[in-house]
């Protein structure tokens, strides 16, 4: 039989009874996370969002509850009324928070029974992911998911209470729109009253926000889900969350200055840790020769360093190869306690092969001179400058790359990655933030055959750079700005263009004609002809902030809802078919070949 609530009241979670007097009458709701018969008596833990309470059973005093317990089994949803009393010294569970106490019931009632789950709801225990996601509402009961979702609420209002104090205002923005690019494809809505005509989920409300600047809001921010089409990572879900972020008469400094400070009280309120302000800042240059990456994890060494006019001089062809053709030979140094046998060394081809290079080469600097495939091609001078330039004792091994730059730092950035966690380079529980800035405004894009934005259209360029956009526009410096994590890029903003021609000249530079600027951005162009004030901004992926303040590595982990890999909901079976009615309304047909 199952009950309702009836004239039952919750006196105090499971986890919080621990300081409540001897004797106390209280009465606990939540899910049997276990029940064991001892002899006569009966335990039965007894689990809500805050923990677990000890419940137990005598046949003697209560036989009806007794008769009740007798029937529980795992995750029955359940109330349970009796007296708070201290353990015995020998029963009592240091490791559990309410481990000093019990509760000897006087009344259990069954609201709900429940299957036997398809997996242990309990954490620490090996399940297949699509298990977990199919019953994801089950997974969810898990304590350490109870808490990642808990902090996410503890983080958005933490955020709110920060930018509210700080004169920000929550406007929200469409959700059905026009599309916005943020370099992802779009998910399209089919209009029914348009047939043939689709709106745009958001990739993010950048054109929103920037109106709102001309509409005079002055200081924007909205949580808000974003939408992107794209090649998921653990890092990445098709549908996400962002703290968007817009300040009207404000420098690029004065954007980082009241974020970095909104991050900073993040990480206090939500987990107790202090970040050291300023944040440092490195240029996307410096970032890319140093680290290979615009979003470098810096809390380790291993620095890469360029050895291209050494080993242009060398004899060995694959490095004079590489440096003639515009390429560069790089280099990262593993230090001497991390011995890496040659069957390490032969193993790091595989960290890099997605990269494009053709392989790694190592050089080990041992008592009596270098042990290595290259010593032949170099003369002892040449091999000691590098020694030299990359800091190396007796013992340390070089491992060189030599490609085209953006393979060689692809490749050394995952080599720098995938040995620092092999060798436990990274000090855990530290976090090291950085802005990264000076970015370039565009980027040769091979695939498209044209200039593309690093961030987007709307980010303005740096000013004295203006005059290179008509002549070398691959040149001009962005107003752009990163913020990265532990190797995360935690956010991203820029400086926009608030000048309607400059807008225009970005357009056709990155190859929209004046017609198709006019039909996807009209209203922008239009917008910016009415007193558009100096306006900057940038948004935060909440997700990965969460992430890495509940220190797990994938984001799936810190949302209640996620989607697969594949963008599948493994739970509801979305995306699925629809209703030939509902398509044939919206003018659709879905070819033979696409079922
Ligand atoms: P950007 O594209 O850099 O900038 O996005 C901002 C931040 O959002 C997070 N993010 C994601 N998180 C999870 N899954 C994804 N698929 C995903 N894509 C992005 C990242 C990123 O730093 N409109 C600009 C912001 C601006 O200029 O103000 C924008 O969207 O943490």
């Amino acid at each position: 039989m199952t009950s309702g609530v009836q004239n039952l009241k919750r006196t105090h979670y499971c986890g919080e009874i621990n300081h409540v007097p001897e004797g106390t009458e209280v009465t606990l709701f939540g899910w049997v996370q276990r029940r064991r018969d001892l002899g006569g008596l009966i335990f039965i833990d007894i689990r809500d969002r805050t923990g677990i309470a000890q419940v137990v059973c005598n046949p003697e005093d209560q036989p009806k509850a007794h008769a009740v317990a007798h029937t529980l089994r795992g995750e029955f949803c359940i109330g349970v009324t009796g007296a708070l009393a201290k353990r015995p010294e020998e029963m009592r569970n240091p490791a559990m928070k309410t481990g000093d106490v019990e509760v000897t019931a006087h009344d259990v009632v069954v609201f709900n029974e429940a299957l036997t789950p398809p997996f242990v709801i309990e954490d620490g225990v090996e399940v297949n992911d699509t298990l977990r996601l199919k019953h994801r509402y089950l997974d969810l009961r898990r304590p350490s998911l109870q808490q990642n979702i808990l902090l996410r609420h503890q983080a958005a209002s933490s955020v709110r209470r920060y930018l509210d104090g700080h004169g920000f205002i929550d406007v929200e923005t469409p959700v059905l729109t026009k599309s916005t690019p943020e370099g992802a494809r779009d998910y399209l809505v089919p209009s029914r009253i348009f047939p043939g005509k689709c709106y745009a989920l958001p990739q993010s409300p950048q054109l929103f926000k920037q109106l709102l600047m001309v509409s005079g809001f002055d200081r924007y921010y909205q949580i808000v889900k974003c939408f992107r089409d794209e090649d998921l990572r653990a890092d990445r879900q098709p549908e996400f969350t962002q703290i968007d972020i817009e300040m009207s008469f404000v420098t690029r400094d004065d954007v980082l200055d009241v974020t970095e400070g909104m991050i900073v009280t993040l990480f206090r309120e939500t987990k107790g840790i202090e970040l050291k302000r300023p944040f440092p800042r490195l240029s996307y240059a410096e970032a890319m020769a140093i680290y290979g990456t615009d979003r470098p994890d810096t809390r380790f060494g291993m620095l890469l360093c360029d050895v291209s006019d050494i080993a242009a001089t060398s004899d060995f062809r694959v490095f004079t190869q590489a440096v003639a053709e515009g390429g560069a030979v790089k280099a990262i140094a593993v230090k001497a306690p991390h011995n890496l046998s040659r069957k390490d060394l032969d193993s790091l081809q595989g960290a890099i092969a997605d990269y494009g290079a053709k392989g790694v080469l190592w050089a080990r600097l041992e008592e009596d001179g270098w042990k290595s495939t290259l010593t032949k091609f170099f003369k002892d001078g040449q091999l000691a400058g590098i020694a030299h330039r990359l800091g190396m004792d007796v013992g340390d091994v070089a491992l060189f790359v030599a490609d085209r730059k953006p393979v060689v730092d692809a490749s050394l950035a995952a080599l720098r990655l995938h040995l620092a966690e092999r060798l436990d380079l990274i000090p855990q529980d530290t976090f090291a933030p950085l802005w990264v800035i000076d970015f370039p405004l565009m980027d040769w894009s091979e695939e498209e055959g044209r200039l593309v934005s690093v961030h987007h259209p709307f980010t303005s360029p740096v000013l004295e750079d203006l005059p290179l956009l008509g002549t070398d526009p691959g040149k001009v410096k962005a107003q752009a700005y990163d913020m990265v994590i532990n190797g995360y890029e935690v956010g991203g903003g820029s400086i926009r263009i608030h000048n309607q021609q400059v807008q225009q000249q970005v357009f056709k530079v990155l190859g929209l004609s004046e017609e198709q600027a006019r039909i996807k951005f009209g209203f922008l162009l239009d917008a910016l002809q009415y007193g558009a004030p100096p306006h900057g901004g940038i948004a935060f992926g909440l997700d990965r902030l969460i992430m890495l303040l509940a220190g797990t590595t994938s984001i799936r982990d810190v949302i209640a809802f996620p989607k697969t890999q594949k963008a599948y909901c493994t739970m509801t079976d979305a995306p699925s078919e629809v209703d030939p009615r509902q398509l044939a309304e919206l003018g659709l047909k879905i070819g033979e070949d696409d079922r």
